[in-house]
């Protein structure tokens, strides 16, 4: 059965089903644009999440038809934002969700619909796929805006794109249709739009019935990766290794095959 939670006002909505958490930003009258509560609330969520050892995938998505979420909610910055101490304690709340999402120890997906936008491409792009609607539209917008933007923005955009496709989208501004933001690397996947739903939900299965220890410990060192090497600790994901090869999943895994049928993987 299907729970749903609340939080930040009714703009950021989390419902389990089974290992699989949805998080849906949700205010579609602002194209799903983040406030501060919002920020807040996602940081907060994903901590928990965190420690919860049956959740296998997250999923991030934009209520509503026409965005995922078009970036952090201008209409804030007069207050929030309006100087550069104000703007630290904004963008440290900014940093805190992202980091806190991209430190997941599950995959997490972006689904796209319509507008991906500054903050929310961002976002999108702290998971570990982005799976769109052939609306998608993404973009990075600071320049458009006269907005300063962290060493950390830029790092975790050039992680992802590289030095050319950052620097085109960000001193450009422009935004991106689904085929060209899968040809530059921005999305993975492009899915029609009366099959999104239904493709998404078979991807996310995909993940959330493979082999849960295994995926834990592919996701510790791609967390490790994006960090600078020097920070970076193999030994956890190391460990995490050796407890796939004792698991009672990596007996079932190998019976399963040898009986020619799915497995049944329970994560220990
Ligand atoms: N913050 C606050 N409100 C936002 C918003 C944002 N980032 N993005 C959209 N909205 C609001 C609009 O103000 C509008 O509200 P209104 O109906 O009360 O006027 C509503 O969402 C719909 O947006 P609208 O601009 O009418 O839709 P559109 O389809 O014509 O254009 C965009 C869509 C995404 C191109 C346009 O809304 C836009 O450029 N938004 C800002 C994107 C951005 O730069 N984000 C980065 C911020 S750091």
């Amino acid at each position: 059965m299907m729970h749903t939670e609340e939080h930040a006002g009714g703009r950021l909505l989390l419902a389990r089903t089974g290992g699989v958490a949805a998080l849906t930003f949700n205010a579609p009258d602002k194209l799903n644009a983040m406030n501060m509560a919002m920020w807040e609330a996602l940081a907060e969520i994903c901590a928990r999440l965190a420690q919860d050892d049956s959740l296998r995938v997250l999923t991030l998505t934009g209520a509503g038809e026409s965005a995922f979420v078009a970036g952090a909610d201008i209409s804030e910055f007069g207050e929030s934002r309006s100087d550069a101490a104000r703007a630290d304690a904004y963008n440290r709340a900014v940093d805190r969700a992202e980091h806190a999402l991209e430190a997941m120890p599950v995959p997490t997906l972006a689904l796209v619909r319509g507008y991906c936008i500054g903050g929310g491409l961002a976002l999108a792009l702290r998971c570990d796929l982005r799976l769109a609607r052939t609306d998608a539209q993404f973009g990075i917008t600071p320049a458009k805006l006269g907005l300063g933007y962290g060493f950390d923005g830029v790092a975790s955009l050039h992680r992802r794109l590289g030095h050319a496709v950052t620097a085109d989208l960000m001193f450009t501004g422009r935004r991106l249709d689904a085929a060209e933001a899968l040809q530059k690397g921005l999305c993975d996947y492009v899915y029609a739009a009366d099959r999104f739903d239904s493709d998404c939900a078979a991807y996310t299965e995909t993940l959330a019935s493979n082999a849960p220890l295994t995926i834990r410990a592919i996701k510790a060192a791609l967390v490790e990766l994006a960090k600078p090497q020097a920070a970076q600790d193999h030994s956890a994901v190391d460990a995490m290794v050796r407890i796939c090869f004792d698991s009672q999943d990596y007996a079932e895994g190998q019976r399963a095959f040898a009986e020619k049928r799915a497995p049944v993987f329970k994560g220990r």
